[in-house]
């Protein structure tokens, strides 16, 4: 067995039993604690998804966690670091033989269905960025979806993988950390070659949703800072910096 194998990521370790959000206690604690740290609960009274979701978080079906981050980076780029998060978790699950793919801007998927999520938040003053916390959750053994989400999410387990929790952490540790001092030095190549080979929706017919509805476009391609290239059905290129699409059966 190889053990955590990281410089800081995950070498300080809060875990818990149950919590409310690791996301939220890891925001709390952020300001005292050291980079890497990071917050696991084996369950979440209310886990928290994107756009004011919950992230149903029930004890031995799934991994939640929360790293503690402290970059010094412009707040422009904060958002880069759920790229990370997203290329760090299929190039593991790649390494554990999980094929899957990465729904931009955050949604990993297994099999056509999503597997996991990840919830970015931050602090900042001004434009100097306090903390970031970026929080995963990873279906490993759910079986009690309701049938909304069924249709739509899965588990590990359910696709025919048996992952083991502590070795899953450990080697997502390892890929988040290389990925990220790679991009505190300058360089987001290998995140940004991850995220267009492992692209759900890349060359795909699919739509932004926002204020003002759906609007159909073709995803083309994912540029040097992660944001989605898109051409709209005049044949105009925009780029979307986050935000959420849909795109047929996803
Ligand atoms: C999504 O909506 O896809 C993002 C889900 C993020 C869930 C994780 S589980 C650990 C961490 N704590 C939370 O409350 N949410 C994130």
């Amino acid at each position: 067995k190889r053990g955590l194998e990281t410089e800081f990521i995950g070498q300080n370790i809060e875990y818990f039993k149950s919590i409310d959000s690791t996301n939220t206690f890891a925001k709390n604690i952020a300001p005292k604690s050291d980079e890497g740290m990071v917050i696991i609960s084996d369950e979440q009274i209310s886990g928290k998804g994107r756009v004011g979701r919950e992230w149903i978080s029930k004890e031995n079906e799934g991994i939640y966690f929360s790293i503690i981050l402290k970059p010094d980076i412009d707040i422009m780029n904060a958002s880069f670091l759920t790229q990370v998060a997203g290329a760090a978790m299929v190039s593991s699950l790649e390494k554990m033989g999980v094929e899957s793919t990465i729904k931009w801007p955050n949604d990993i998927i297994v099999n056509g269905k999503k597997i996991s999520g990840i919830l970015t938040e931050m602090s900042a003053e001004i434009d100097q960025i306090s903390y970031i916390v970026v929080g995963i959750g990873v279906n490993l053994y759910n079986q009690s979806f309701e049938e909304e989400i069924e249709s739509k999410a899965t588990s590990l387990k359910k696709e025919g993988y048996d992952i083991d929790k502590k070795e899953f952490l450990q080697r997502f540790f390892l890929e988040f950390e290389d990925l990220y001092k790679e991009f505190l030095s300058g360089d987001k190549e290998s995140t940004i070659s991850i995220l267009r080979k492992k692209s759900a929706v890349l060359d795909k017919e699919v739509y932004i949703i926002d204020r003002t509805g759906k609007t159909k476009v073709y995803a083309r391609d994912i540029d040097e800072n992660g944001n989605l290239l898109v051409e709209k059905e005049n044949g105009s290129i925009e780029t979307i910096f986050t935000g959420e699409i849909s795109i047929r059966g996803l």
